[in-house]
């Protein structure tokens, strides 16, 4: 079945009177998971930084992006898939890392939903240090769909070394490492109710499960939470520089990747270095605000990257944007808020949905627009309108 037969799906269930669950289209989306989510996981989930105008850029900046059609082109059939690290991956779709994922279900198993719906949908997930659930349990979850692992550094060389190895021992074909948040930018929602989720003692399992962590702190976490959270305050974000990739590749024979990298010139280092692959993404404008949106600044990162992948992610929300960064240079394109919304709504069905919603819509473009191939898609290009 191709990706946009999904559409087919929802038309035919229409002539039985039967409505989509869940809006496939990202504002209704949101509006609807707006009004089910607990309001402090909704301001941490939906909030960014200062006044919030990195983030508002990041999505907006897509409409002056556009993209033209070519005709008699076959695109009967569409090929959307990608080969990174030796995998070869359906699509260049992936789940962004999302520290609250655990807390966007009213189980408080977010992480495994969204396991479950990569595994539904051969989306991957790259799923966060910051989990409700071992990331062994979610890379349980992922059935035959390739994981990534994305590393907060702690600032105990032991503790990233066990983090990193258990990663690797669960399978996870790629460490991705986030060099943005060694401290949280200012968030005003979350400061306006003093609410942060880590410090309540959420999303802290991998710290708590970790052998390392435990012997750290000298006795169990569950006999002693306050202390567990205080040790993990202490220890968990490393300021990463140039000088710590060789010790961070010293870690694992996984691909690395960095995540955070805007400028050219990060970019053309990071492979001097010989970093796997370079992540082009502002953190959804939830760490620094005043800046330029992502996808502005992806084409020269892309330029700047040479022969190294590009995974792009902040502010995409649709399936046409999921195309537009294609064709501007990213290698695969990761979404955030809108498969957090989806799993609110409806766990890891829901977060299935909104990935086949995407995949639609992007498959639909290609078949229109005359792209039957990604390559066809870089090679049309996008323009600034
Ligand atoms: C953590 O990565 C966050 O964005 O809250």
């Amino acid at each position: 079945m191709a990706y946009g037969d999904y559409q087919n799906l929802i038309y035919g269930a229409g002539l039985q009177g039967i409505q989509p669950r869940w809006p496939v289209d990202f504002a209704t989306l949101e509006a609807r998971a707006a009004a089910a989510m607990e309001p402090s996981v909704l301001g941490y989930v939906q909030g960014g930084c200062g006044d919030e105008t990195t983030q508002r850029r990041n999505a907006e900046a897509f409409a002056h992006w556009g993209m033209v059609p070519r005709m008699l082109v076959d695109c009967s059939t569409r090929d959307l898939s990608v080969e990174l690290f030796g995998l070869t991956l359906p699509s260049p779709l992936f789940m962004a890392p999302i520290g609250v994922t655990g807390m966007c279900t009213q189980d408080g198993h977010g992480d495994l939903a969204a396991a479950r719906a990569a595994a539904a949908t051969g989306v991957p997930l790259c799923a966060s240090t910051l989990s409700n659930d071992p990331l062994e349990a979610v890379a349980g979850a992922m059935g035959q769909t390739p994981g990534f692992f994305q590393l907060y550094t702690p600032r105990d060389p032991e503790l990233a070394a066990s983090l990193v190895s258990r990663a690797e021992g669960a399978g996870y074909k790629a460490i991705v490492v986030t060099l943005d948040t060694w401290v949280t930018g200012w968030r005003p929602r979350d400061l306006n109710v003093a609410n942060f989720p880590q410090l309540r003692g959420h999303v802290l399992t991998n710290y708590f499960s970790d052998p390392v962590f435990q012997r750290l702190l000298g006795k169990p976490p569950a006999h002693a939470p306050s202390e567990a959270v205080g040790l993990w305050t202490r220890l968990f974000g490393k300021v990463l520089t140039w000088d710590d990739l060789g010790w961070l590749r010293s870690l694992t024979s996984l691909p690395i990747v960095l995540k955070g990298i805007c400028h050219p010139d990060d970019a053309r280092r990071a492979a001097d270095v010989g970093i796997d692959a370079i992540y082009c993404s502002n953190h959804g404008g939830r760490q620094a605000n005043g800046g330029i949106a992502a996808i502005d600044l992806l084409p020269d990162v892309v330029a700047a990257a040479g022969d190294l992948p590009v995974l792009f992610d902040s502010g995409v929300r649709s399936g046409t944007d999921v195309i537009k960064a294609i064709a501007l240079g990213a290698h695969m394109v990761g979404i955030g808020r809108p498969y957090s919304y989806g799993l609110a709504l409806g766990g890891a069905e829901g977060a299935a949905h909104v990935l086949r919603c995407l995949l639609a819509e992007a498959d639909l473009l290609m078949a229109v627009n005359g792209y039957p191939t990604l390559a066809a898609v870089r090679e049309a290009g996008a323009q600034r309108v």
